[in-house]
Order: structure tokens, then C-alpha cells, then sequence
């Protein structure tokens, strides 16, 4: 069994974020969303991974993860030219496939319970296909299943104005060799791509078995701001433990499950967990509510900041002001004159400096 992870496609709905940095890389809890799915193919003995990559941001995908050597994995990148659909990026991989079975993981998708036994269940099974759902408020923003009454799908439909269900299809999804002759028989969707949705449709209508299982846990699309703040909220508040290794000085207040990294310091300042505050930062004067994320040598004094996620080598300094529910990328620079009682919601790209006067 093989990995396909898809960390290529454009960004455009986290611009102005992805215009420096691929979506996948964002961090969620300070480490790369595409690390979580790295990790979920890893616990489930997987070996081989492919990473599909575009020609703007595949070198940082490169750079971030390297050849594998750190989790005991091989990586393989598969540069995919253009983002002409899920199913053009498995037709790109197919050298790399081979006639193997794989899972397929959305590099932008973070769900809680692990891949294994879906792996397992898969290898003893005889399904040609396996797809997770989940039920969802949103439908029309996914790919939706419809079921028959024995649980077997009936149909799909990529991202329907009207949908038959609530029963969204989640990015991880496993496959035997028969997904590419799938593939060979369908066309590009009204949006142009090449639908993995339509290809398993296409399975299912020439006789294969496609098997599906309905999580009951939670499972985030970080695709924009508001999701990528929620699966920080999620992933701070289930897995942060409390680990300390920073300096405190003694008029300092920390409580609930707060991570300080090594050579960071607090100096007069209130943290309130569940938050993660990366290795060398400078945070004085300032209040941390909960689910804030702060990235390695950020610099940050006088601002109260809850709910946010603040990317490495940020300067939040003199702010006197709450920061809430914003997203800010590296190296921003943010200082206020003047005390006003106000808050900001924020999504700065990487390198921007703003000046509230
Ligand atoms: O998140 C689940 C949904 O993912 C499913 O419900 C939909 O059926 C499925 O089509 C997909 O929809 P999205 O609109 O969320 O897909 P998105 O364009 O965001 O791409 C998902 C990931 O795959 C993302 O990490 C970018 C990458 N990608 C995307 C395309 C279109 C590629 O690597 N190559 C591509 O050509």
C-alpha cells in the first residue's frame, strides 16, 4: 500500500496567505497542516509516500519535508503542472503508483481518528474503492454521497447547488489499480477539472464495488481563514499538553495546557490555555487567551491576542489592543500608537506591516 498526498492546486481562497506560502503549510497547533497527514499514513505502516506538488509552491513543499529520513518513510514528488482536478493529479502520479493500492489524502484535510483501520479493512476487503463521509451542515461545498437503503452508495455529485444528502465525502480515500481506468473514462466537470468524485461514479457505474464508512468524529477542510482558525481550535484543544521549557519570570500567570518552546520568555504577561507559543519568542506585557497559536521568534508586547494564529518572526509590539480571530503570516510587522478600546480581526500576508495611528 502506497501514500498520495495532494499538496498542490492554487490557494486562492487563503489568498492573500497563499501567495507567499502553499495552503499546506500553513501550521495549525505550529505544525504544517500537511505534517498531519504525513503522520496519519505513517501510523498506518504506510511507507512510500508521493507527494503531488504545483510548479509555485512545490520547492517549499521540497524544503519543509524533505526526503522522509525524519519518520523512517520514503517521499517521492510528483510535479503535477497545472491543478486540473483530484483525478488529473492521481493520473500525474500513475508512474509512481503503479498497479499498487493507495490511500489518497488531501494535503489541506485534518481528521482526528488515524488511517489504519480504514488500511486494514480495505486490504482484507473486495471493494476496488473505499470513501469516508461525514455529515456536514454545508453540503453544496462538497463532494456529496447519496446512499441506498442497504448503506451502498447510490450517487455522487462534486459540489451540487441542490444537494440529495448531507453526506459530505472527506479527502481521504482508498483505491486499488481500477481508479485509473476510471479515470481514462471520464471527462473534464463544468469547472474544467477532472473530478475524483465523477472517476469513482465511473467505478460504480461499470460494476465495481465502492465501500464507505460515515465518521462519526470530527474532520476539517482548512480551505479558508475561519477553517484554519477552527482546526487550530480543535487540534490546541485535544492534543496541547503542557510542556514548559521556556523562562517565566515571577510576574507572569500561566495556566491551563500552555507549550512554551525552548529560549522563548514571558515577562509580566497572562497565558491562558489551551495555546502554543513557539522557541525563541519574546512575549512581554501582553495577555494569550486561548487557542492562539504563536510561531518560533515572534516579538509581542502590550497586545491582548486570543483566538489567532501568528506565523513565525511576527512583531505585534506597543499594540495596546486585542487581536482576536485573525490570521497573520510571517514576518508581519503590527504596532499602534495609541490606546483605544477596540479589537481587530486580521489576515495579513506574509511581510506586511501595518501601522493603526
Ligand atoms: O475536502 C474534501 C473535498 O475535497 C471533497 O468533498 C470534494 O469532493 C473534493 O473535490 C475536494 O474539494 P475541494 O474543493 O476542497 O478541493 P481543493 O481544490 O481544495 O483541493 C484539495 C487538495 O488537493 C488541496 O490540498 C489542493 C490539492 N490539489 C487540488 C487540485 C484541484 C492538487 O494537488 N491538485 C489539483 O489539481
Amino acid at each position: 500500500m502506497k501514500g498520495l498526498i495532494l499538496s498542490g492546486g492554487k490557494g486562492t481562497r487563503m489568498r492573500p496567505i497563499t501567495h507567499t506560502a502553499a495552503k499546506q503549510l500553513l501550521p495549525v497547533a505550529n505544525k504544517p497542516i500537511l505534517y498531519y497527514g504525513i503522520e496519519a499514513l505513517v501510523d498506518a505502516g504506510i511507507k512510500e509516500i508521493g507527494i503531488i506538488i504545483s510548479p509555485e509552491t512545490g520547492e517549499d513543499v521540497k524544503t519543509s519535508v524533505g526526503n522522509g529520513d525524519r519518520w523512517g518513510i520514503k517521499v517521492e514528488y510528483i510535479l503535477q503542472d497545472q491543478p486540473a482536478g483530484l483525478a488529473h493529479a492521481v493520473k500525474t502520479a500513475q508512474p509512481f503508483l503503479g498497479d499498487d493500492p493507495f490511500v489518497m489524502y488531501l494535503g489541506d484535510n485534518l481528521i482526528k481518528d488515524g488511517v489504519g483501520p480504514l488500511v486494514r479493512e480495505f486490504e482484507k476487503g473486495n471493494a476496488d474503492a473505499f470513501i469516508l463521509l461525514k455529515e456536514v451542515e454545508n453540503p453544496s461545498s462538497f463532494g456529496v454521497a447519496v446512499l441506498n437503503p442497504d448503506g451502498s452508495i447510490k450517487k455522487l455529485d462534486e459540489k451540487p447547488a441542490k444537494p440529495e444528502s448531507n453526506l459530505a465525502l472527506v479527502g481521504v480515500y482508498l483505491f486499488n489499480k481500477e481508479i485509473h481506468k476510471a479515470i481514462g473514462l471520464i471527462q473534464p466537470s463544468k469547472r474544467g477539472e477532472l473530478e475524483i468524485t465523477d472517476a469513482i461514479q465511473k467505478l460504480i457505474d461499470i460494476g465495481h464495488k465502492v465501500g464507505n464508512h460515515i465518521l462519526k468524529s470530527w474532520w476539517l477542510d482548512t480551505g479558508k481563514k475561519d477553517d484554519m482558525l477552527e482546526a487550530n481550535r480543535v487540534v490546541l484543544d485535544e492534543m496541547i499538553e503542557v510542556n514548559l521549557e521556556g523562562v517565566i519570570d515571577a510576574a507572569s500567570k500561566v495556566s491551563g495546557r500552555v507549550t512554551l518552546g525552548k529560549g522563548s520568555r514571558l515577562v509580566n504577561c497572562t497565558v491562558r490555555g489551551p495555546a502554543i507559543i513557539g522557541t525563541d519568542c519574546l512575549i512581554e506585557n501582553t495577555y494569550i487567551g486561548p487557542f492562539t497559536s504563536i510561531g518560533d521568534r515572534a516579538h509581542v508586547s502590550f497586545a491582548e491576542i486570543e483566538h489567532c494564529i501568528l506565523r513565525e518572526d511576527c512583531k505585534i509590539t506597543d499594540f495596546h489592543g486585542r487581536i482576536a480571530d485573525s490570521l497573520i503570516g510571517v514576518n508581519v510587522e503590527l504596532t499602534r500608537g495609541e490606546h483605544r478600546p477596540v479589537a481587530y480581526r486580521l489576515m495579513l500576508g506574509d511581510d506586511s506591516k501595518v501601522e493603526v495611528v
